[in-house]
């Protein structure tokens, strides 16, 4: 594999960047592979090898790169002169905004950030403002952005499950005290922290699915935190950030669960920097500017026209059975690379949770750099997912690929040289 390019756009970048990172998920040894342009459900890196993509940005890229209909989009919001952000309401706030509110029954308002992290940040805030309370529970193997408080677990790609009580370098110590972990999907523990720390807990927050290495949450446990949450005067925030691209409505309405706050990303903004937080009127009227000491939430960049044009375009691609037709792909394609290792004798395994899938075996690594020298490009740490543009065809394709890749596996294992 040719990555002449790729290195010497890293050795450009590390003088100016530290590692030639910006984004710590992104690196791996000896040096990433650097993209140059992606269409559809394919990328090409600076060398000029395509990848078919299976990371998608984390699965922010739910319909691919470049969709003609979210570049559209985006072009008329630019040439209308909203490139930027504008100081004042504009009509695709409200578009987006009628479009999350129509989707999941428990969402009655809404408000917009730049990211997931800040959606998560202000419906922290907002349980906090609401209930008069300080302390959160959340999964010691949860994954709910950058912020300070719920990066306190410590998970990482060091530490999948999870650091507890070791608070990682630059957060205040002093947080410790008001996030609980709770272990997920264990019922008996939640009732267990309530019971200790209720009357002073402000939200139990959860992901339905733990992302970073797809554990499915039980229906059970997101409706006993839920009663948990309203037992003990609190609220129950859902993390649909991934999950909201699994149903329409997301995990909840396919669950038939409201939470009382709900936090999303990637998926709602076509692939841009956009995130979002909303629930019931109740709670979310605290952000009412027109009301008596309104809890305050600012951003120049909040609601940004070309974000809100592309996640309205993203949704719109979005019904239902669109998201049935790529679990579909998802739940055909993780069976069809599970029997590949299987079939192979190596401990390659996959499993998936509809269009999300993961990959795990004993050396996630060596197995991602065999994926990319067969033109496959997924996560370091195993994650996959699939696009709108992907289809039986590409399916096929994957498939031979990953076979080859874990030949390429096989022949490290034994100390042979594989060519390319
Ligand atoms: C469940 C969940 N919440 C929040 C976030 C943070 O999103 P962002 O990186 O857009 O801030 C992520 C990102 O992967 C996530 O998976």
């Amino acid at each position: 594999m040719k990555d002449q390019k790729s290195r010497e756009l890293f050795e450009r970048l590390a003088k100016v960047m530290p590692g030639a990172n910006t984004r710590t998920v992104t690196h791996y040894e000896p040096f990433p592979v650097a993209i140059d342009h992606g269409e559809g459900c394919r990328i090409w890196d600076v060398d000029g090898n395509s990848y078919i993509d299976l990371i998608n940005n984390y699965t922010a890229l739910i319909h691919g790169h470049a969709h003609p209909r979210i570049v559209e989009a985006m072009c008329r919001a630019a040439e209308q002169g909203l490139a930027a952000a504008v100081p004042a309401p504009i009509a695709l706030q409200g578009d987006l905004a009628e479009r999350l509110c129509s989707r999941t029954p428990s969402i009655d308002l809404v408000r917009f950030t730049n990211s997931a992290t800040e959606a998560v940040m202000m419906a922290v805030r907002a349980a906090r403002a609401f209930t008069g309370r300080d302390d959160i529970i959340m999964p010691a193997n949860g994954y709910h952005g950058s912020w300070d408080q719920v990066s306190l677990s410590g998970t990482d790609e060091a530490h999948p499950d999870g650091a507890e009580g070791v608070v990682p370098p630059g957060i205040p110590k002093v947080l410790a005290g008001i996030v609980h972990f709770v272990r997920f999907n264990d019922i008996g523990h939640l009732e267990e922290l309530m019971r200790q720390h209720g009357s002073s807990v402000a939200a139990i927050l959860l992901e339905p699915i733990l992302g970073h290495i797809l554990e499915p949450g039980d229906p059970e446990f997101i409706r006993s935190a839920l009663r948990l949450a309203h037992e003990y005067g609190a609220l129950l925030i859902l993390d649909e950030t991934i999950t909201c691209r699994l149903y329409v409505g997301g995990w909840q309405a396919q669950h038939g669960i409201e939470a009382d706050l709900t936090t999303m990303g990637k998926t709602i903004a076509g692939g841009m920097p956009l995130g979002a937080f909303g629930g019931k009127e109740h709670v979310m009227r605290i952000f009412d500017p027109r009301i008596p000491e309104p809890l305050s939430a600012h951003g120049t960049m909040n609601g940004s026209p070309l974000c809100l044009a592309a996640g309205c375009a993203s949704l719109d691609m979005l019904d239902q059975p669109a998201i049935d037709r790529l679990n579909g792909l998802g739940d055909t394609l993780a069976k069809l690379l599970d029997g590949i290792g299987r079939e192979a004798g190596t401990d390659v395994r996959v499993h998936n949770c509809g269009s999300l899938l993961q990959v795990n075996c004993a050396d996630p690594l060596a197995f991602h750099r065999a994926c990319l020298e067969e033109g496959l490009y997924i996560a370091p740490r195993g994650s996959m997912n699939m696009s709108t543009p992907m289809d039986a065809a590409v399916i096929e394709e994957i498939v031979a690929a990953w076979k080859r890749a874990v030949g390429r596996l096989q022949a490290v294992d034994a100390g042979v040289t594989v060519g390319g």
